[in-house]
């Protein structure tokens, strides 16, 4: 088994993702240029919940294997939650990343998974959580925003908070140029928040996360 420099095991990363994948890019990228040794992980498998995505697609052409797990093909919610632990725990992930992964994952998921998985968030959480949270913050004329790297529980973006990025908005902002410069710091972000987890270790004390 690969060994980090500090003489531990290199952890292994599952990444869920729905849409462009750029933060699965940049993870990609950062393992690439580092080695998973000195960034403390690797990514194993990127599983998606739906088909022709460009996440996947960035995934196939950095060699790993992907799946999909799409709702549609399970005769309920449960069932298709208890697909997506099984697909997901089939590649024996240390840590999940959710790196713009649209869908709400149900109990099963998280009672394999749970305070072991990670999502990114484009807000600053409690404040727009949801679907649209670049989208509402813009109409309820928020002056800064950002993004939050989170642990997920069993609510909507209401787990408890590893990391945070602020980004100032601006009075020519629309939803897309603004979701733009949240992705810039959101991926810095992913990046880094990902590797002091792998590397560290931590534990989650109530609402707080520690690094050690
Ligand atoms: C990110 O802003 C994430 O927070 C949100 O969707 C976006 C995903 O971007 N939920 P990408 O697919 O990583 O490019």
């Amino acid at each position: 088994m690969a060994a980090t420099p500090a003489g531990r095991a290199v952890k292994r990363l599952v990444v869920l993702v729905s849409g462009s994948g750029t933060n699965l890019q940049a993870l990609l990228d950062e393992i690439e240029r580092t080695g998973a040794e000195e960034y403390g992980a690797r990514i194993v498998a990127v599983g998606a919940d739906r088909t022709g995505v460009e996440g996947l697609a960035r995934a196939e052409r950095a060699g790993l294997p992907t799946f999909v797990c799409r709702v549609k093909d399970h005769g309920t919610r449960q069932e298709w939650d208890a697909a997506l632990a099984e697909a997901v725990a089939a590649h024996r992930p240390d840590l999940v990343v959710s790196a713009g992964f649209m869908k709400i994952v149900g109990k099963e998921f998280l009672a394999r998974f749970g305070g072991r998985f990670v999502n990114t968030h484009p807000a600053l959480l409690p404040s727009f959580p949801g679907a649209h949270g670049v989208r509402d913050a813009l109409a309820y004329g928020a002056r800064v925003t950002g993004c939050t790297v989170h642990f997920v529980d069993d609510g909507v973006d209401t787990g408890p908070i590893i990391a945070q990025g602020v980004v100032e908005v601006r009075d020519e902002d629309d939803e897309s140029a603004l979701h733009e410069r949240i992705k810039e710091v959101e991926r810095r972000l992913l990046v880094e928040v990902v590797g002091r987890l792998a590397r560290n270790g931590y534990r989650i004390e109530g609402r707080k996360v520690v690094i050690q």
